[in-house]
């Protein structure tokens, strides 16, 4: 099974991420993986750690001359931040109570997670609780992109609102998708709509003089996905419960819909449904893709797409009441250096959750331990959807 952990806290000395069951053969660009690591620093509203660091990857292990050669793959990404910080978070020595936190932020991990864990100190649980942990994610995932990408399969992420500000979706084809990319990568906020780009870039200054937070929401899809992954057969084995499952697993990510799902539940069944045709040319096709590329829990060929929406970040310059653990006293909570809003930066953790969610369903379907043994498996298939099904796109 395609399988990966993470390890690390926001200011210790960096990242460790550990990838198992790749395929041996796989090519790897690290050029790319860095390029995604840097788009994930970006996005107005951004707190001043992202002008500290410069993630990039260090490869540890399982790959060889860019090829990944079957073993387990492991990298590290420096936290540059760590010598400003060593005398608090050094695994031997370290100044008892420096930059202790004992005024749990309302909406953060800080006071569940002491309780839990037995800390006075809640620096033990923020230090892993933060999102620093999603440079690990964005990283694995783009190797997990590189395998889709193998097999025709390609990503985006764009963001659709933030706060009361929303645009619609851009819904590209394979072809169109990389000037969409472009354009996203341009703005600020990772929206293909410039003018309500600015529109919430007023919105996010408005809330940083406020003293105020942002939250929003943001699609991600992949195109080229064949039918047939996941499964009807048991709760367990539902392409969207797993995607919905991956993408919640996003720090502050509080609600997912496949497609317009939402949507899809206030109109009637024939204005939902997506019709099937056929003809000897294009073979079977809809004409709509209203059920985001799922039905049955089994991807359909269709463009995979989920919504994610995502909470206002809960560290507040202007901080909501809260108690200090060690008085009892009511005070403010306390501040931690902070993003205002982080809606972009988590479209691409997003991006990077759905990668890992297809890579796995499709490593489930045509496994193999050489890339040349999953793309017999997959060649296959493709012979008999075409034979059998009339399925003709790619
Ligand atoms: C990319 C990204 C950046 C984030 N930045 C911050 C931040 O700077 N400050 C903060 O308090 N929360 C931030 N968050 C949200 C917290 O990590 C999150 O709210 C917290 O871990 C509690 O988890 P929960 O919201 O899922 O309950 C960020 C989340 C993401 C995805």
């Amino acid at each position: 099974m395609l399988e990966y952990c993470t390890a690390g806290e926001s200011h210790g000395k960096g990242l460790v991420t550990i990838i198992t069951g790749l395929p041996a053969g796989l090519q790897v660009d690290t050029g790319d993986i860095n390029h995604q690591l840097a788009q994930r620093q970006k996005g107005y509203g951004r707190g001043g750690r992202m002008s500290i660091e410069q993630d990039r990857i260090e490869i540890l292990s399982g790959v060889r001359g860019k090829k990944t050669i079957g073993s387990p793959v492991s990298f590290f990404i420096v936290n540059k931040d760590y010598p400003n910080w060593s005398n608090v978070m050094d695994a031997e020595h370290n100044t008892p109570g420096e930059r202790a936190v004992q005024r749990p932020r309302p909406g953060h991990a800080d006071l569940p997670g002491a309780i839990k864990y037995h800390h006075r100190d809640m620096r033990n649980i923020l230090e892993r609780a933060s999102a620093r942990e999603t440079a690990s994610r964005v990283a694995a995932g783009a190797f997990f992109s590189q395998l889709l990408a193998c097999f025709d399969m390609v990503l985006y992420s764009q963001v659709v609102s933030i706060g009361s500000i929303a645009c619609l979706p851009v819904t590209p084809d394979k072809k169109s998708r990389k000037d969409l990319v472009q354009s996203i990568e341009a703005s600020p906020l990772r929206c293909a709509d410039s003018q309500k780009t600015r529109e919430m870039m007023d919105l996010i200054d408005g809330a940083k003089a406020r003293g105020e937070s942002l939250g929003g929401s943001f699609e991600v899809a992949a195109l080229g996905v064949p039918p047939g992954l996941g499964s009807h057969i048991s709760w367990d084995r539902r392409l969207d419960a797993l995607l919905a499952g991956l993408i919640m697993s996003i720090p502050a990510i509080k609600g997912v819909e496949i497609g317009p799902g939402i949507d899809n539940s206030t109109r009637p069944g024939s204005e939902v449904h997506d019709e099937i045709f056929y003809t000897p040319e294009l073979g079977l096709y809809r004409k709509t893709n209203r059920a985001g590329g799922i039905e049955g829990g089994i991807s359909n060929g269709e463009t995979i797409t989920v919504r994610a929406f995502m909470k206002p970040i809960p560290t507040l310059y202007k901080p909501l009441t809260s108690v200090n653990t060690s008085t009892w006293e009511e005070e403010k909570a306390d501040i931690e250096r902070s993003d205002i809003c982080a809606v972009a930066p988590a479209s691409l953790v997003g991006e990077a959750m759905l990668a890992y969610g297809i890579a796995r369903a499709f490593m489930e379907k045509f496994s193999g331990d050489h890339i040349d043994e999953i793309q017999r498996n997959y060649c296959t298939y493709r012979d008999y959807m075409k034979k059998v099904w009339k399925w003709e796109k790619t």
